[in-house]
């Protein structure tokens, strides 16, 4: 059967930390060309430099290749119904990346195509990023249990796929973020169950200096994610208290660790030069997504994972 990669729980424990163990390999000692032939098609919905280039090179560098089909190519759910591009891209391809607007459509498309579906980012996870960011953290750290991550800022996608990727992992995750703007009670409870068997802390706070106290890992994203431009005014206020600065880095270990998806707003949630920072390993994450994924599609496309 078919396995898809929606959410970063479609994964159990020891999944997540054997895909993290094969992309580790795969840096150091490179990548074998185990996909010739193997096809990946790009969906996307929405704009992308890191997830769209990391996912081409990778098929290329595993022996394969990539179709990118940019938003105005296709329309999915518009020109064609969701459930016919599905259908459709699975006579041609083996596998399937896409970045929708709506998780809905992403869990649509996964229903009706019978070749692997990765989420490439909806509006409810970014796995790719989350096991990418673990892979960050565990080689910067050297081990992923016991570690505290702070997340100051707002519950979005980013946000929900970390929290069940560290919960998966045996992390503690604190969240801060203002008032209408917390993480999703669904994912919460999903993230509890895991945490319960993981063994890691999820905890709640209002402000962000009581979140980044003692953590290992400082991590934020936009205050105004794709899609949500319309918002972006409303969302400046309500975020203005959660810039993350040298004051809230300074909160946590000295050997934290800061991090952030990227693209970033500057002087939005991070301020100026904190990208530069000693501690700031952003750019370390943006080169795991390539890793991260190569593994992924070597685990997703051959039967033996191999
Ligand atoms: N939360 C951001 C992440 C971008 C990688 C967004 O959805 O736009």
């Amino acid at each position: 059967m078919k396995k898809d990669l929606l959410s970063v729980s479609d994964l159990s424990p020891e999944e997540a930390e054997n895909l993290i163990e094969q992309a580790l390999t795969m840096k150091r000692q490179g990548t074998p060309c185990c996909l010739v032939g193997r096809t990946l098609a790009l969906l996307f919905e929405k704009p992308s430099l890191r997830t769209k280039v990391s996912f081409d090179l990778a098929m290329q560098q595993l022996g394969g290749y990539a179709i990118y089909l940019s938003p105005e190519e296709v329309g999915l759910g518009k020109r064609e119904p969701v459930a016919d591009v599905a259908r459709v891209l699975s006579r041609y391809v083996d596998a399937i990346a896409a970045r929708t607007f709506s998780h809905q459509s992403l869990a649509e498309l996964a229903r009706y195509s019978t070749v692997p579906v990765i989420n490439a980012l909806s509006d409810l996870e970014h796995p790719c990023q989350a096991l990418s960011d673990l892979l960050t953290i565990y080689e910067k750290k050297g081990r992923l249990r016991g570690l505290v991550l702070a997340f100051i800022g707002d519950g979005n996608n980013v946000a929900n796929s970390l929290l069940l990727g560290t919960s998966l992992a045996g992390m503690d995750f604190r969240m801060a973020s203002p008032v209408g703007y917390e993480i999703r009670k669904e994912v919460l409870g999903r993230a509890r169950e895991l945490a319960a068997r993981g063994g890691g802390q999820i905890q709640l706070f209002g402000e962000p200096q009581e979140a980044a106290r003692g953590a290992d890992i400082i991590y934020t994203d936009v205050w105004t994610s794709m899609g949500q431009e319309l918002e972006a005014t409303k969302r400046r206020l309500a975020f203005s208290l959660y810039q993350v600065d040298y004051e809230i880095l300074s909160l946590a270990k000295s050997d934290a660790l800061f991090m952030h998806p990227l693209p970033a707003h500057h002087g939005e949630e991070i301020c100026d030069g904190i990208l530069e920072s000693p501690q700031s390993v952003v750019f370390d994450q943006a080169e795991n997504r390539l890793h991260l994924q190569k593994a992924l599609l070597a685990r997703m496309l051959l039967p033996s994972g191999s």
